[in-house]
């Protein structure tokens, strides 16, 4: 027996916006990403539009900009308190995407406490006072479909002052997406790189996570991976190219839908400890190590990345010249997409960094994506992740 929870609706395609014309609410509140409102000033006026069409009071919400910390959640949620809204639109990347979910629970429960929102999977009940619309921004991350939601907070050990919190219920999926590729033109192209990369990174190791597979997981990894590998090249050098723009979207979601069911992996666990303390951004952290994971974990994940060669089109003619040929593939999108490799490249000095060795790599060991990767490593090959980027 396997489950999966997806939202009620997932509109995709050009003017997928409009599918809130005529959608009934008295009151919205709109959590949205300050830099996308400024620099979208068309986009902005269709919605804008469609809101004053439908007789819908609006309040804007500024998103967090960079990852929520879970204070900023709370804080911002006492603007929908005051405004009960029966509408949360949440426009932006995946940052104001969870923020605006974590946000509802304040805004369903403003006496919950710290234990009891980050209990996993123990909500009280929420979407009792508003419907939840997200409309992605960026293609990656997944959020849309997601119930893990990333907040910050502080962690009391001056060596990584903030700690990675997820919160997680099924409950915060949201009602309805819509893949609007209009929405993500803006994007520059070095976002558009990273939160693709992303997408391609939670689908590779969702696919080959410790945790069951089934049909539509598989399905969506597979297919996910095949659209990020034609069409990410494309959204980085065309900006503006719908059919592209849209393929992403889809391949960011399925990706998302194969993560809420089989998790990440090490290339979570190890990546995700690059962001709070070096500014890495999250795609381009988890990307950067792909490599080094792909080689940590082929001993025991040989066939299914053979399988993913395949279905993406790469061929060999046996299991350890397909995973060769997925390496060389992925490696040259990396070049195209002008990734960093080195922490030279990104700007972070050596000496700092080998002195965080230590909380690295034991941050990187309690992940929950390091737990559920097909090869569960010891600190020692952990150090060793975060060593080849040196
Ligand atoms: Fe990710």
């Amino acid at each position: 027996m396997f489950e999966t929870s997806w939202p009620h609706k997932i509109v995709c395609g050009e003017n997928a916006i409009r599918y809130l014309e005529g959608y009934s609410a008295k009151r919205a509140a709109i959590v949205i990403s300050g830099s996308f409102r400024k620099n979208n000033a068309e986009v902005w006026a269709t919605l804008d539009g469609i809101m004053k069409k439908n007789g819908t009071a609006f309040r804007e919400i500024e998103g967090p900009g960079r990852e929520p910390t879970l204070t900023y959640c709370k804080e911002a949620a006492k603007d929908m308190i005051d405004f009960q809204p029966d509408l949360i639109l949440a426009v932006g990347g995946g940052s104001t995407l969870d923020a605006a979910k974590v946000m509802e629970i304040y805004y369903e429960h403003p006496d919950i406490t710290d234990e009891q929102i980050k209990a996993r999977f123990a909500l009280p009940k929420i979407r009792a006072k508003a419907r939840h619309i997200a409309v992605p921004t960026t293609s990656g991350t997944g959020s849309e479909v997601s119930p893990f939601n990333v907040v910050y907070m502080d962690s009391g050990n001056a060596a990584m002052p903030q700690v990675k919190v997820g919160i997680a219920d099924y409950q915060t999926i949201p009602d309805v997406v819509l893949l609007d590729p209009s929405f993500t033109f803006s994007a520059p192209p070095a976002v558009t790189a990273s939160t693709g990369m992303d997408a391609f990174v939670h689908a590779i190791e969702s696919y080959t996570s410790a945790k069951p597979a089934n049909f539509f997981t598989d399905l969506h990894a597979l297919e996910a991976m095949k659209l990020t590998l034609k069409w990410l090249p494309v959204t980085y050098k065309e900006p503006r190219n719908a059919e592209a723009r849209s393929n992403m979207q889809i391949a960011a979601t399925m990706a998302g839908l194969s993560i809420a069911s089989r998790g990440t992996g090490l290339a979570h666990g190890v990546g995700q400890q690059l962001g709070p303390l070096f500014g890495v951004p999250h795609g381009l952290s988890v990307s950067i190590v792909l490599e080094a994971v792909m080689r940590f974990n082929a001993p025991l994940a040989l066939k299914r990345y053979a399988e993913v060669a395949r279905y993406v089109g790469l061929g060999g003619d046996s299991d350890e010249k397909s995973l060769e040929n997925l390496m060389t593939k992925i490696i040259a999108l990396s070049e195209e997409l002008k990734f960093p490799k080195k922490l030279g490249d990104l700007d972070i000095d050596k000496n700092f960094y080998l002195s965080k060795m230590s909380v690295l790599v034991q941050n990187a060991l309690e992940n929950g994506g390091t737990k559920f990767n097909p090869r569960v490593p010891n600190a020692a090959e952990v150090e060793g992740i975060f060593m080849s980027l040196v």
